[in-house]
């Protein structure tokens, strides 16, 4: 196919969609965007307010009223971006546990959806772009010009997130991650407003057993067949 304009990249939780499409990004020379950081940066204002997770008013209008910028990575301890809520350079408090548990919660709130992805959608239609999260492809760009649905099955993406932790000095228990793992599943596709599912025109990869740079192969030979 012709150089994409607009790719959307989805898949479910550590899936490696966000290192993958990062690689991807770099290569091309294409603006990066990871849309998850968004759900994870409302939930971590939510939280930090005392707004209980369950007010869907009170959560909806901190979504509405939230600043969150995503900027180049001002430093380098392996982040790919700032990410500024107000101001506050929250970039690894929006990875914490905490977050993690309520961010499923925050993003099947339809107002919640609603003013992060008119935010996502202004970001993509700019084009040159690698849009990351789970309705990129279904809700937020549909129109994108090559569509990646990312897949790898709980366990192995459990023991990645398990690893990551580890990597960054954090404590970890493999099993209450992969049960919290089948949890977020569970609530990110059978949400009613754009559920985690592959667009019909999407083309889906299963990382399972692969390392990085064969998924990157992969997608190259789409790209440049
Ligand atoms: O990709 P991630 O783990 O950083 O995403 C965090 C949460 O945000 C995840 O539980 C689902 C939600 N999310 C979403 O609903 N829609 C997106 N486009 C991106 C993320």
């Amino acid at each position: 196919m012709p150089m994409p304009n607009i790719i959307a990249f989805d898949g479910p939780a550590a899936s490696g969609k966000s290192t993958i499409a990062y690689q991807l990004s770099k290569s091309m020379g294409y603006l990066f965007f990871d849309t998850g950081v968004m759900y994870r940066a409302v939930t971590w204002k939510v939280l930090n307010d005392g707004v209980p997770v369950e007010d869907e008013a009170g959560v909806t209008r901190v979504a509405e009223e939230v600043l969150i910028e995503v900027q180049p990575a001002s430093q380098d301890d392996n982040r790919t971006n700032d990410v500024l809520v107000n101001g506050q350079d929250v970039t690894w408090e929006i990875r914490k546990a905490e977050v993690e548990e309520h961010v499923s919660a925050v993003s099947a709130y339809p107002g919640v959806r609603k003013a992060m992805t008119a935010q996502q959608r202004r970001i993509g239609l700019a084009g040159k772009v690698i849009m990351v999260g789970r309705d990129i492809g279904t809700v937020v760009l549909p129109e994108a010009d090559l569509k990646i649905f990312l897949e790898a099955s709980v366990e192995e993406r459990a023991r990645r997130r398990y690893q990551e932790l580890v990597d960054r000095g954090e404590k970890a228990d493999l099993s209450e991650i992969l049960e919290a793992m089948r949890r977020r599943d569970k609530v990110d596709s059978s949400r009613k407003v754009a559920p985690l599912r592959a667009a019909e025109d999407a083309v889906r990869i299963n990382s399972d057993g692969l390392t990085i740079p064969e998924v990157l192969q992969k997608i190259s030979s789409l790209i440049q067949p």
